[in-house]
């Protein structure tokens, strides 16, 4: 019998938990959502981010943690939303960020993911993931979240996140990229025998 390592994820987000969750299956993890909420604080970099809301977390929490930290950075607008993906998301809408880029033609952008996980014996490790890809002209699929409707990853046929199968998203995603890297850390340095 495979022996399951539980594992706590700071997070409101439900949807990040079914995608690491289906990601890290492969590995014998399972994430559990912790009832602690994930301080932000304000950074250009979701490594800091991360790492602050990892060293929060962990003195409410003396066990294993999970943080994420995730945006969507588009080249023509320097970078935009980035770390503020999710107040935009919610202020603007997907249909928002189609608006600003009516005029623009180079549609280059990327979603980025950070991954940190710490323990009261292990210091903050943090994991990377980057999707690279293009913001389509319009809304299209059902699948996923968030911005998922408008950006058009490299290698996908032209076809949106949301038009993909959950699981072909996590083979391209910037999400599925950093929690392989974990899940494989993981096994190989800390998982139960
Ligand atoms: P945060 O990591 O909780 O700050 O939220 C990041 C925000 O970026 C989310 O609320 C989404 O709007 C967006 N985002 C991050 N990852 C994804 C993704 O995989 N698909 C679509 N939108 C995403």
């Amino acid at each position: 019998m495979i022996d399951i390592n539980e594992i706590y994820f700071v997070t409101s987000n439900d949807h990040k938990i079914e995608e690491a969750n289906r990601i890290l299956s492969q590995f014998g993890i399972k994430l559990k959502k912790s009832n602690i909420k994930k301080i932000e604080i304000q950074s250009n970099s979701l490594e800091k981010i991360v790492k602050y809301s990892l060293l929060y977390a962990i003195k409410k929490l003396n066990n294993e943690i999970i943080v994420e930290d995730s945006g969507l950075f588009i080249e023509k607008l320097n970078g935009f939303p980035g770390p503020f993906s999710s107040y935009v998301y919610k202020k603007l809408g997907c249909n928002g960020i189609l608006k600003l880029m009516k005029e623009i033609s180079d549609r280059r952008a990327l979603f980025k993911c950070v991954v940190g996980y710490c323990s009261p014996n292990i210091k903050p490790v943090i994991f990377h993931g980057i999707c690279y890809g293009n913001i389509s002209y319009e809304i299209r699929g059902s699948h996923g979240f968030g911005f998922d409707p408008i950006f058009i990853p490299d290698n996908s046929n032209g076809l949106t996140f949301s038009e993909l199968s959950p699981e072909e998203k996590d083979k391209f995603s910037h999400r599925g990229i950093a929690f392989r890297k974990f899940g494989l850390w993981y096994i190989n340095n800390i998982a139960k025998p």
